[in-house]
């Protein structure tokens, strides 16, 4: 008897770090069918560090437990080639976090090795459709590396989160302005995910109306511009750890919207840059985009003033600084 689960479509997602904080939240959100779709199957495979695999052998056990919707076999395994073989996307969670008063770049030397080897076996064994999002910090230089590292894979399969920033973006004016977040269109977060990174309202509408006319100049560059970029602290600070359900919910929908579209809407991606805004080709950054036909395309010929150039050029520098020392890692 034919099982009719092999006619369902399928997809193999990978998720590293699987025993950490982040995956604990994303992958339910997955195996719910929240990012692949709602008649897609997923089989998942779960990679983590030698040490991590037991934790990683309970947390497929309660994924087992949980009877999801949309997931249809789980591996777990220690072993790069293995996890990414054939894989259709990947998040690429595993990394150390921060802790107070680090920074993100502070991370690169503990982390940007990692993504050397993930982004060979990426190289290697993944599908051609593989879609690869980074998470784990410093995620835009990482993802730099894990790019670098796949010569044969092109450079729009790989992508670092920043819609984390974005959301954080549209919260805090949400709250500023008593609107509800699904009425504000057109904001980008460009740049590095780090203290940086530049929430950028002036394209941005509130039910149709500019947030520019709504919001003080004084506010938006002395409360919303370092708060939203320090936000990530802010909460290593209260919490007492990183980020990780609110980093699991922005990863979702960035993959969401990178595989199904934005209805020509925007948001912000990090992806590997082609020129555009004078960005180096290869930094990977983040850019109003809206998603099509399953890939991304960066909102092109915007007007930028004196003082979003600069800002954006703070960022560039900031990347290029990175990449330099991401480029000793070959
Ligand atoms: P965590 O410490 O809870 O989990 C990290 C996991 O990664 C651990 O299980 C660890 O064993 C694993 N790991 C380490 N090296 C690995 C390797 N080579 N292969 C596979 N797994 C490996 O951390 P977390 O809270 O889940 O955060 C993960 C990363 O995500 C951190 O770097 C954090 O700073 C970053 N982060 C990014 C964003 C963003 O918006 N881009 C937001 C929040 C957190
Ligand atoms: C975040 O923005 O919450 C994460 O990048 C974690 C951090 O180190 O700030």
């Amino acid at each position: 008897m034919t099982n009719p689960l092999d006619a369902t479509p399928s997809v193999k997602v990978t998720v590293t770090g699987a025993a950490g904080n982040i995956a604990y939240s994303l992958l339910w959100r997955i195996g719910s069918g929240e990012v692949f779709g709602a008649d897609t199957l997923v089989d998942l495979a779960l990679l983590d560090i030698p040490s991590a695999v037991g934790t990683v052998d309970g947390v497929a056990m309660e994924l087992n437990d949980s009877a999801l919707g949309n997931v249809r076999s789980i591996t777990v395994t220690d072993d790069p080639a293995k996890a990414f073989d054939g894989a259709n996307a990947a998040f690429l969670v595993g990394a150390k976090p921060r802790g107070e008063g680090e920074s993100r770049a502070d991370m690169l030397a503990a982390n940007g090795k990692i993504f050397v080897e993930q982004g060979r076996a990426i190289n290697d064994h993944a599908a051609d459709d593989v879609r690869v999002l980074v998470v784990g910090n410093p995620a835009n230089t990482n993802a730099y590396i894990a790019n670098k590292a796949a010569p044969d894979v092109g450079a729009e399969h790989f992508n670092a989160l920043m819609r984390l920033d974005h959301n954080r973006a549209i919260s805090m004016l949400s709250e500023k302005l008593g609107e509800h977040s699904s009425a504000f269109e057109n904001i980008v977060v460009w740049g590095n995910h780090s203290d940086t990174q530049f929430p950028d309202t002036t394209y941005a509408t509130v039910g149709g109306e500019s947030v520019a006319d709504r919001v003080e100049r004084e506010w938006y560059e002395n409360e919303f511009i370092p708060r939203v970029a320090k936000r990530g602290g802010e909460i290593i600070k209260v919490r007492g750890r990183s980020s990780a359900a609110s980093a699991a919910s922005a990863a979702v929908d960035h993959m969401r919207d990178w595989v199904t579209g934005t209805e020509g809407k925007w948001t912000t991606a990090a992806v590997v840059s082609k020129g555009s805004y004078g960005v180096d080709e290869g930094l990977v950054f983040g850019f109003p985009v809206i998603g099509i036909n399953g890939r991304w395309g960066v909102v092109e010929g915007l007007e930028l003033d004196d003082d979003q150039r600069a800002r954006v050029d703070a960022n560039i520098e900031a990347l290029r600084a990175e990449a330099e020392i991401a480029d000793k890692l070959f």
